[in-house]
């Protein structure tokens, strides 16, 4: 598929598909979106619960900004993480090595390179506190057995993968759920927060990242 690189507001990188006339994230920004929705509306919430280590699942790995946040999080906060995350669609390294997540992220640890470097379905430590698998697979056939206490939903648009936001997909990723667990997301439409209610979440609505008003938090 064709891919072109865009800079977005806060001057972080995004790639866009023309042929799907959609970005991987906001063009508000892409890094601002990241840490709003994910790190501080998911992973800064749940870990104020005391969850140690946290176990995130990320529906749609991409370019790896939120793994790359959420490692960076870990060094930060001494709290472990076991990360995995699914891809159906892994974009090319030549793509990936254009992106500028980790000179204005300063990442010196090289945790961007070795989430992407990760041999596909093998756990890695990437250090101590960060444990990470990766699994070329499509999230309508995923079924682990294990359970995870965060969920990063960050599937394209509704319009574009109606698919993917159905009660069948949330009832799914409730039962990948612990007790408390929390699933993240940038999308807050009407029709996706039924879907999810109808699966057994609890679901909030909270101000979004600049360019959004809202967003959805569900929790188990
Ligand atoms: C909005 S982008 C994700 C952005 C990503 N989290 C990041 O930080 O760059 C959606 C991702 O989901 C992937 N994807 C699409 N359909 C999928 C499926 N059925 N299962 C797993 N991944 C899928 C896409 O290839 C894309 O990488």
């Amino acid at each position: 598929m064709n891919t072109e690189l865009v800079i977005t507001e806060d001057g972080s990188h995004t790639i866009y598909l023309p042929d799907l006339q959609v970005t991987y994230h906001s063009t508000h920004g892409s890094i601002q979106e990241s840490n709003h929705v994910f790190i501080n509306a998911g992973l800064d919430y749940i870990a104020s619960k005391h969850y140690n280590p946290i176990r995130i699942f990320e529906m749609g790995l991409g370019t790896g900004l939120n793994a790359l946040l959420t490692g960076k999080w870990t060094v930060e906060n001494n709290i472990a993480i076991d990360y995995v995350a699914i891809e159906l669609f892994p974009l090319p390294k030549t793509e990936i090595d254009t992106l500028n997540y980790v000179s204005i992220l300063q990442d010196k640890q090289g945790f961007f390179d070795q989430i992407h470097n990760a041999e596909w379905g093998k756990e890695i430590s990437i250090s101590p506190f960060f444990n990470f698998l990766k699994l070329n697979t499509s999230l309508l056939n995923y079924s682990p057995t294990e359970k995870f206490d965060l969920i990063y939903f960050d599937a394209f648009a509704p319009l574009i993968q109606p698919e993917l936001w159905t009660t069948e997909v949330f009832i799914t990723l409730y039962n990948l759920l612990n007790n408390g667990g929390v699933l993240t997301t940038y999308c807050s439409k009407s029709d996706v927060r039924r879907s999810m209610m109808a699966a057994g979440f609890t679901v909030e609505k909270i101000p979004g990242p600049p360019g959004k008003r809202e967003m959805a938090r569900a929790i188990k």
